[in-house]
């Protein structure tokens, strides 16, 4: 089959990563032969050098116009002093907006060679961690209604409708029937009606999912659950805000930011990206981890191509670089071995 990928490397360690990423998407169009027909654009502060805009028209034409899009990350010293709709990170909030990419997918794994990478105790961790956060990416209070009054009150609107949640929660329900089958729901009903909406439509959609066990957490419970037990959860579903913070701190659960991958799904686009950001302090150096975003390439594998064993082999590839003790520096240690972006890349696709 043929595939059409959008590539997005943005600014700082962006272009390594995605380089990374690209090298192992060619790797499986030549080991599985599919064609896939790679197109590069310009996003965040790159774009703003080069076109004026964080978010050019032929960006959003390009995307739309592709069954997978890879990003790596945007923003960076060079753009800090730029404000609001001129920022790189408008250039993801609107590009999320245009593409109607309303769910977040990101899995917070702590993988077994890395155990000791995590923060918490070993016995708190257990026989391993495997969340999946599944975050409402579209509405709530970062798209709301938003403004300073004259007297200089600043407010920003929270609210959902039916239709918004209804959309996610199936989102929610549908990647629980595809792992553990256990679903929790994280809101802060017993303070705001846009989370009693939330949850009375979660009960309603949980109906056509009798398999999956559902529960429904506060989200400030939700943040100290993760600390004490994390094992507990399967699919955490929440909505846009709360999601932003909780997915940060599961991810650091795991200690390992440049591991985590991130899939932006909408009706018919998908947008593939690490979890971190553009890391100007490495940029250039050959020391950025590219895991997080070749794993987002297994994810655009699987999510939007129906390539799922293509998916499945590149986080094989992965896991076995990881077994035979290969680390990029922020997951090295004392007794495994060091390399730099590019060998990595290349152990990897490989494997
Ligand atoms: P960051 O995630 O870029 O970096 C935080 C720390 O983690 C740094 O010490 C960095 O060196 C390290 N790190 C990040 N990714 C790594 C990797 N793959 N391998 C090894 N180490 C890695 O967050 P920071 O420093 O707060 O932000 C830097 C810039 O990135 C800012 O302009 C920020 O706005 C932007 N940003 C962009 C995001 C995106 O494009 N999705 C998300 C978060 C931040
Ligand atoms: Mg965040």
């Amino acid at each position: 089959m043929e595939y059409r990928v959008t590539v997005m490397p943005g600014d700082g360690i962006g272009r390594e990563i995605v380089e990374g990423a690209v090298k192992v998407i060619k790797k499986i169009e030549e080991k599985y032969n599919h064609k896939f027909n790679i197109n590069y654009a310009d996003i965040g502060g790159i774009a703003i050098d080069n076109h004026g805009t964080p978010l050019p028209e032929e960006t959003i034409e390009m995307c739309k116009n592709s069954d997978g899009i890879i990003l790596g990350a945007v923003g960076g010293p060079k753009w800090d002093s730029l404000k609001g709709e001129d920022r790189p990170e408008r250039g993801l909030l609107n590009i999320r907006k245009e593409l109607g990419l309303y769910t977040n997918l990101r899995p917070a794994i702590v993988y077994e060679p890395l155990k000791n990478a995590s923060p918490l105790k070993p016995e708190i961790i257990g026989e391993g961690l495997d969340i999946c956060i599944v975050r409402e990416l579209t509405g709530g209070i970062y798209f709301g209604e938003k403004g300073v009054k004259e007297d200089g009150t600043a407010y920003d609107v929270l609210s959902y409708n039916e239709e918004e949640v209804k959309r996610i929660a199936v989102k929610g329900f549908e990647t629980a029937m595809k792992r553990g089958k256990k679903l929790t729901s994280v809101d802060k009903s017993n303070v705001l009606e846009s989370s009693r909406l939330w949850r009375r439509v979660v009960i309603e959609v949980s109906k056509d999912y009798p398999e999956v066990e559902l529960n429904h957490m506060y989200v400030d419970n939700a943040a100290m659950q993760l600390l004490i037990n994390p094992t507990q959860f399967d699919v955490i579903l929440t909505m846009n805000m709360f999601g932003d913070i909780l997915s940060d701190e599961a991810s650091m659960i795991t200690g390992s930011i440049g591991m985590l991958p991130s899939a932006s799904i909408g009706e018919k686009y998908g947008l593939y990206e690490p979890i971190h950001g553009s890391a100007p302090d490495i940029a250039g150096q050959d020391i950025a981890n590219p895991i997080a975003t070749i794993l987002s390439a297994a994810m655009m594998f699987k999510h939007s191509m129906g390539l799922p064993e293509e998916g499945t082999a590149i986080e094989k590839a992965v896991e076995k670089v990881l077994n035979d003790g290969i680390r990029t520096r922020d997951i090295h240690t004392d007794s495994t071995k060091l390399v730099g972006t590019e060998e990595m890349v290349s152990l990897i696709v490989k494997n």
